[in-house]
């Protein structure tokens, strides 16, 4: 009997672990007023099918990170001091950049933090993502239409075949961001990185394009990694998080553990300020104080100035990620207390 692969992506390559993977990753800016350590040995990894969830304040190194990994970082000022991102088990920090083009794309694709600003306003929406399969593609215009139409029908725009030749300002915030969608999983990339993709729109809309990724994600085993401050969001698609502050990974949980019972005071703050339906006239808990200043990082634990449950150690030391449990890690030096509930 001879066996027959499917013809699924899982025959693109016999590597056995994780599909995409970050590691140790280090990027610095060198500006005038000094080196801002944006990205300080962040870890995480994402396989088929498997959705992880970035979060953490602006400014905490969730979009350096995803531009390193796109190979897209503004260099300079920026710098990839250290660290590996390997796709399948490769290095594309150590890839010439022409093999790392045929990453872009096809390997990993993105959605833009400011995408919807991205579609030029004088070209056809249809025009716009046609192009992605004449220039990847080499596509003829008419065969590249064809293939626009069916992605419009793929991210669920109504009526795409008549909608195809209008224009950006023609359409809702919502389906200009499916456009978005449309054109990233053009080239149908094995993982997506989809950053911020609904900050810019409605709380109803918002549910509607995250259940959109979660559809195409579905469809096609995608690895997809949605970046967010906005934790509420992300909860009922992804499976597993990583919480970023000032850098770094703080916490990396399943999802569900992280929400019953977060391991570092950060990831409760955060869990802790977020709207809930049930509580109605509730106040919102906001964690005190300011992000730490990336030119001049706080000793120690760099969240000790707004954690409630800091001690000595806290300012001296800088806590690794201690491992709970299986894949879950804290890196606080207080985690069991975090996780007890009590506060110093
Ligand atoms: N082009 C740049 N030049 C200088 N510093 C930058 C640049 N891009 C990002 N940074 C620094 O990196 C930090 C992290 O940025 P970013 O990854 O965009 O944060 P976020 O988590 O909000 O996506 C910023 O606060 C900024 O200090
Ligand atoms: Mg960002």
């Amino acid at each position: 009997m001879t066996e027959v692969l499917p013809e699924s992506k899982s025959s693109k390559g016999t590597y056995g672990g994780a599909l995409l993977e970050v590691d140790n990753l280090h990027v610095e800016f060198h500006t005038r007023a000094g080196v801002a350590k944006a990205v300080n040995g962040v870890t995480y990894s994402v396989n088929a099918g498997e959705t992880l969830a970035v979060l953490g304040e602006s400014g905490s190194g969730k979009s350096v990170t995803a531009q390193t990994i796109m190979g897209i970082l503004d260099m300079p000022p920026g710098k990839i001091a250290s660290g590996e991102i390997r796709f399948r088990g490769t290095d594309l920090l150590k890839l010439p950049e022409e093999e790392r083009r045929k990453v872009r794309g096809e390997g990993v694709a993105m959605i833009f933090q400011d995408a919807l600003s991205a579609l030029n306003p004088v070209f056809p929406v249809g025009w716009q993502i046609a192009e992605m399969f004449r220039i990847h593609r080499g596509m003829s215009r008419a065969d590249a239409k064809k293939k626009a139409i069916e992605l419009m029908d793929r991210v669920r725009i109504p009526a795409a075949k008549e909608r195809v030749s209008d224009y950006p300002h023609q359409f809702s915030g919502g389906m200009r961001q499916r456009i978005m969608i449309a054109m990233s999983i053009a080239l149908d990339p094995e993982v997506l990185i989809a950053d911020e993709p609904t900050t810019a729109l409605d709380v109803t809309v918002q549910a509607q394009i995250m259940e959109l990724l979660a559809e195409l994600q579905r469809e096609s085993n995608m690895g997809l990694i949605l970046i967010t401050h906005d934790l509420g969001v992300v909860a009922d698609v992804a499976d597993k998080i990583a919480v970023m502050y000032g850098g770094r990974i703080v916490e990396n949980a399943e999802v569900h553990d992280l929400y019953r019972n977060p391991a570092h005071p950060y990831a409760k703050g955060l869990l802790e300020s977020i709207p809930r339906v049930d509580l109605k006239g509730q106040e919102l808990y906001a964690i005190k104080g300011m992000p730490p200043n990336l030119l001049d990082m706080p000793t120690g634990c760099a969240f000790h100035p707004r954690c409630p449950y800091r001690q000595e150690k806290c300012v001296t030391d800088v806590p690794p990620l201690h491992t709970i449990s299986g894949t879950r890690g804290s890196a606080c030096h207080f985690w069991r207390e975090v996780l007890d509930g009590d506060a110093q």
